[in-house]
C-alpha cells in the first residue's frame, strides 16, 4: 500500500514566495492547489505553467476580495499556506485597498479552512512589519514574537506606506482570533524583508528594495532608509530560507503560534558599508543624514531556532546572490 500524497494550497501563487514554495512542495511530493486573481494572463502565470511540469500543480482563481473565492482550491487539503496578500505601497485608500480585502479575505479562508474538515494545519504568512513598528526610544531592542506593531500609531500618524503594516497586523491579528474561536491549529510565520533569486517573470519590488543602493534607484534609497526610521532596522532573509521556514512549520508537529523567520539584522549605514566593501564596482552612498548609524533594534528568531530550524544563508550569499539575480534582469549592470 502506498500512502497517500499530501495535498497543499497555496494562496497567492504568482508571488515571490509563493511560487518558490510551490516548486519546494511539488519536489517534495505534495499535490499543490494554487491560486491567482488573472489565471488567463499567459505572463504573470508563465513561471506557474512550467511549475506544472515538475508536478500535479491545479490553479484556482480566486480574489480576497470576493467572498467565498478560495473554498474549492482549498477543498480536500491537508495543509493551507496562505501567502497572498493585496499591495499598495502609494494608495490612497489604504482601508479599502488593503487593510478590508487583507482582513476580510484572510478570515474568508480560514473560514474555508473550517469547513474543508480536511485541512489540518494553516500556515498564515505574515510580516516583520507587524511586529517591529512602534514609538519606542533607545537602541539594542529585541523583538520577539510576543511584540505588536502599534497600529493606533500607524493610524493616526499615518507615515509613508503605513496602510501595509496596518493591514499585515490587522488581518493576523483576526486570523488568531478567529483560529482561537474555531479550534484551527494556525502558525504564522513573519519573514523580515526577503532577497535573493526569484521565479517570477517581474522583479519582485522586495528584492528592488533590498539592492537599491547597489542600483542607484533613489526613490527605493528613500524607501530602505524610511524603513530602517519606521520600523527600527534593516532586517533581511533569503527567499529560500523564508519558503525552507514555511515548510519545517508546515511539518513540525510541535510547532505553534507565532515565528519570526528573520537571519540578519543591520542599518542603512552600516548596509552601505558591507555592500561598498563586498561590491567595490558600484557606487554606492555614504552620507546619510539623521539616519541612525545602529539600528535600534533586532529582530529575534530565537523561538524559530529552538524549534530546530537551521538558516542557511548569510549576509553574503543574500546579496551575491541578488546581485547575480538582478544582472541577469538587466536591472544591475555586468
Ligand atoms: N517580500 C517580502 O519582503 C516580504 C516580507 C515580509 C512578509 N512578506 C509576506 O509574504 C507574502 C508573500 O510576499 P511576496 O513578496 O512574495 O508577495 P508578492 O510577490 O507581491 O505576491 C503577492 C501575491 O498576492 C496576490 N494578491 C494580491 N492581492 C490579492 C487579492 N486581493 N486577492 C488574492 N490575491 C492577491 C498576488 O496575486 P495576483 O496579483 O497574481 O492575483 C500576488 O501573487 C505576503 O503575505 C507578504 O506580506 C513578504
Amino acid at each position: 500500500m502506498f500512502a497517500q500524497r499530501k495535498m497543499a494550497c497555496v494562496t497567492g501563487g504568482t508571488g515571490y514566495v509563493a511560487s518558490l514554495l510551490i516548486k519546494y512542495l511539488l519536489e517534495k511530493g505534495y499535490v499543490v492547489n494554487t491560486t491567482a486573481r488573472n489565471p488567463d494572463n499567459q505572463k504573470k502565470m508563465s513561471h506557474l505553467l512550467d511549475l506544472q511540469k515538475c508536478g500535479d500543480l491545479k490553479i484556482f482563481k480566486a480574489d480576497m476580495a470576493e467572498e467565498g473565492s478560495f473554498d474549492s482550491a482549498i477543498a480536500g487539503c491537508d495543509v493551507v499556506f496562505h501567502l497572498a496578500t493585496p499591495v499598495h505601497f502609494a494608495s490612497e485608500d489604504p482601508e479599502n485597498d488593503m487593510i478590508k480585502p487583507a482582513t476580510k479575505g484572510t478570515l474568508d479562508i480560514l473560514r474555508a479552512c473550517k469547513e474543508s474538515k480536511t485541512v489540518k494545519r494553516v500556515v498564515l504568512t505574515s510580516s516583520a512589519a507587524t511586529v517591529s513598528i512602534n514609538k519606542l526610544d533607545g537602541k539594542g531592542l529585541v523583538m520577539d514574537e510576543e511584540c505588536w506593531t502599534d497600529v493606533e500609531f500607524l493610524a493616526s500618524e499615518k507615515p509613508p506606506t503605513w496602510g501595509y503594516p496596518a493591514s499585515k497586523t490587522l488581518a493576523e491579528t483576526a486570523a488568531w482570533t478567529f483560529a482561537k474561536e474555531n479550534e484551527i491549529d494556525l502558525i504564522t510565520v513573519i519573514p523580515s524583508l526577503v532577497a535573493g533569486p526569484s521565479l517570477t517573470p517581474d522583479v519582485p519590488s522586495s528584492i528592488c528594495l533590498a539592492l537599491s543602493m547597489l542600483t542607484g534607484n533613489e526613490f527605493l534609497m528613500k524607501g530602505l532608509i524610511g524603513m530602517q526610521m519606521l520600523s527600527g532596522s534593516i532586517s533581511i532573509t533569503h527567499v529560500e530560507d523564508v519558503v525552507r521556514a514555511h515548510l519545517f512549520l508546515a511539518e513540525t508537529a510541535s510547532a505553534a503560534g507565532r515565528y519570526i523567520c528573520c537571519n540578519y539584522n543591520t542599518s542603512v549605514p552600516e548596509l552601505a558599508k558591507f555592500l561598498k566593501e563586498r561590491y567595490p564596482q558600484y557606487e554606492i552612498p555614504t552620507e546619510f543624514g539623521e539616519v541612525p548609524s545602529e539600528a535600534k533594534l533586532i529582530i529575534s528568531s530565537e523561538k524559530l531556532k529552538k524549534e530546530g530550524f537551521t538558516f542557511k544563508y548569510g549576509i553574503q550569499e543574500i546579496y551575491d546572490e541578488s546581485v547575480e539575480y538582478l544582472k541577469t534582469t538587466g536591472i544591475l549592470k555586468k
